[in-house]
């Protein structure tokens, strides 16, 4: 398994899988609309690696397109990342949501099917776990959505496991990422969001370079150690590892696996704020607001099953979360566009 495509290959998580792949020895197919991200950041993976990205601007929901790309390229795994995924947008326009991520994929799965093409790693979420009765969070939790991006994520996860059902020759990876952040270490890469951050820490990021005046923390009452949200931030360059792990173990045709990809360790919303301030080695400002519909208390992983059947565990820690943030916002503070 040396070629991959990658959809949604020019966005947050999938730019530093993609240095992974390159530097493990994989080609990259890239497939992004570039809805939510930039050629740019392609030319940076391909700078910082020394090697060559395939791209394609092409949209996942014109499937004569996909269909296109499988009879061209020689494709044998599939990470598939390309989706929306804005909570609040979703709740707003849902149908698009339901166009872009499940027709996205079924046009993906369809071609993929054609061509003999039967790995493929899905990018799910922790939001699939809805409201956990407790924590940490193990895979064989119940499974349940409020909103729906979070819909998409379990509609995708169910036709895969139906897929899979019907025909075990498939070999998939539905692998559950927590709050990825940071970026990589280079501040080459890094997470670029369009207009005002719905996420707390490029928020944050945003407030310390001064582009924002201050966090609106969402809610100081809840049921957790200084009553501000708890949640399991990952490092996002620990997660793009945890990609090369899941294609290592596809090539062992493992049939439909599933793994929380998160640390175990659960941080408040002011735990991040003050290491984002040593970090930064200034005061980041914040006030106390209403809570934010639709958010929940806790939420951090198990990651056992990871570390046992994947040998992937995460490694960097919140101070390199936060710094790595902070040196991509300080030579980027425009994102890719500077
Ligand atoms: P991102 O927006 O940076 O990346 C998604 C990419 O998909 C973008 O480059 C976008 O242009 C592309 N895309 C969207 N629709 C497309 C389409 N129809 N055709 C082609 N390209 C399309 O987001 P990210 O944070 O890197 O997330 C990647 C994946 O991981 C998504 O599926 C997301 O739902 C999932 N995920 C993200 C998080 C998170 O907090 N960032 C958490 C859990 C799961
Ligand atoms: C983290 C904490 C907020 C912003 C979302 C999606 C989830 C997954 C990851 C895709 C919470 C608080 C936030 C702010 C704040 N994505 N907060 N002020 O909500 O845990 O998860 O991204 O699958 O599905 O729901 O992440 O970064 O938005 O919030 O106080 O300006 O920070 O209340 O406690 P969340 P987040």
């Amino acid at each position: 398994m040396s070629r991959i495509l990658v959809t949604g290959g020019a966005g947050f998580i999938a730019s530093h899988t993609n240095v992974e792949l390159l530097n493990a020895g994989y080609e990259v197919i890239v497939l992004d609309n570039l809805c939510n991200s930039s050629k740019e950041s392609i030319r940076r993976v391909e700078q910082l690696t020394g090697k060559q990205i395939t791209f394609y601007e092409a949209d996942l929901v014109d499937e004569d397109v996909v269909e296109e790309i499988f009879a061209k390229e020689s494709i044998d795994a599939v990470i598939h990342f390309a989706g929306l995924k804005a909570v609040g947008e979703s709740c707003k326009i849902p149908l698009r949501y339901f166009d872009n991520n499940l027709c996205g994929t079924l046009n993906l799965l369809k071609s993929m099917e054609k061509h003999g093409c039967k790995s493929l790693v899905f990018s799910s979420s922790a939001t699939v776990y809805g409201k956990p009765a407790t924590v940490p969070i193990t895979e064989d939790f119940p499974l349940s959505v409020s909103n729906p991006y979070g819909r998409t994520k379990l509609i995708i996860e169910d036709m895969l496991r139906d897929i899979y059902q019907a025909d075990d020759s498939w070999d998939i990876a539905l692998l559950r990422y927590f709050n990825p952040i940071g970026a990589h270490e280079s501040g080459m890469i890094g997470e670029d969001p369009n207009g005002i951050p719905n996420n707390l820490m490029p928020y944050i990021a945003k407030v310390a370079g001064g582009e924002l005046e201050q966090v609106n923390v969402f809610g100081d009452d809840y049921d957790t150690p200084d009553g501000t949200g708890v949640r399991d931030y990952i490092h996002v360059v620990d997660l793009a590892v945890g990609h090369i792990k899941a294609l290592e173990k596809l090539e062992k045709h493992p049939g439909l696996v599933t793994y929380n990809l998160g640390t175990g360790v659960g941080y408040s919303v002011l735990d991040i704020i003050h290491n984002f301030e040593k970090a930064c080695g200034h005061k980041v400002p914040y006030r106390i607001t209403e809570r934010r519909p639709g958010d929940i208390d806790a939420c951090y992983a198990d990651p056992t099953k990871a570390k046992e059947e994947l040998g992937w565990e995460a490694v960097r820690g919140i101070d390199k979360m936060c710094e790595d943030t902070w040196r991509w916002q300080q030579k980027n503070p425009k994102g890719y566009l500077a």
